[in-house]
């Protein structure tokens, strides 16, 4: 596969990666930067597991890119089954070694917490709880041993209900985010639109990503129409219009050249 590049204002020359998701890759000049985090925030039932793990399996299958998918309320049973309805055998790609399934659904506050306090007993606490530090000790060897270049994690929206305190749930989204930015690969990370309209709060997470995708179902007229809109993509030009997406029985689609409403 010829790799693509894109040539910035700045002159900079930026790698792309392919996301391979129908009329997506149109909108972002044709791919995410390489080694980047793109947040993708939506509703509940927007379809973002369903975005996330098309990438990573388009990845795998399309573009010879090894993934990890890091789930933090799916257990794995539970997310292959789901998958197969789209024709996306992750269960086959992780024995042939393409794809590797994190289970974070065990993440505490608790655990990082007695990891500290009881250093010595911190390895007791695996199979029990997992920290942050812990999870990303693992991801770490996992992208290693895999020579993985796309990471998915979903959803950072399960850790607003383990980390009830917002000084401790930030600095654990910004390590998480920021951790997967050293590890060079290039990443989806998901969280919950925290509110609708078009004043809607600016999250935590917003900030330390590269990319920031909203996926929302509007309702006029006692219609739904599914919206996606990429409101930042750092480096690369993008096509910020709202436009209409489905889901079938194939995935998602995206229909760039279609707009909601203009800007
Ligand atoms: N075959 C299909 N045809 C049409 N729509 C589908 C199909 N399969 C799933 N969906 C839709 O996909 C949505 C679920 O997608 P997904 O699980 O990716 O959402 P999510 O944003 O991750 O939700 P959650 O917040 O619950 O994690 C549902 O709204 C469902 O109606
Ligand atoms: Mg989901």
């Amino acid at each position: 596969m010829k790799p693509i590049t894109l040539v910035n204002h700045l002159s900079e020359s930026i790698p792309l990666v392919p996301t391979g998701i129908e009329g997506l890759d149109n909108m972002i000049s044709g791919g995410f930067p390489r080694g980047r985090t793109v947040l993708i925030i939506g509703g509940p039932g927007a379809g973002k597991t369903i975005m996330a793990s098309q990438f990573l399996y388009k990845g795998l299958s399309e573009y010879g890119e090894k993934g990890i998918l890091v789930s933090l309320d799916e257990t794995k049973d539970h997310f292959y089954s789901e998958m197969l309805k789209f024709g996306w055998d992750f269960k086959k790609a992780e024995e042939e070694g393409t794809f590797g399934f994190l289970d974070a659904t065990r993440i505490s506050r608790v655990a990082l917490l007695k990891e500290r306090m009881l250093k010595e007993e911190s390895s007791s606490l695996r199979g029990k709880q997992l920290s942050i530090d812990r999870l990303i000790e693992d991801l770490q060897d996992k992208i290693k041993s895999l020579d993985a270049k796309r990471v998915v994690l979903d959803t950072l929206a399960s850790l607003f209900y383990r980390f009830l305190d917002p000084t401790e749930r930030r600095t654990a989204v910004v390590d998480l985010i920021e951790s997967l930015s050293d590890l060079g690969v290039t990443t989806i990370v998901t969280t919950e639109l925290g509110e609708l309209g078009l004043e809607r709060k600016i999250m935590d997470e917003e900030f330390v990503v590269h990319g920031v995708i909203m996926m929302q179902t509007l309702y006029s007229g006692g219609t739904t129409t599914r919206g996606l809109q990429v409101q930042k993509m750092r480096g690369v030009s993008i096509n910020n219009n709202l436009v209409p997406y489905t889901i079938d029985r194939t995935g998602i689609e995206i229909f760039p050249t279609m707009t909601l409403f203009r800007e």
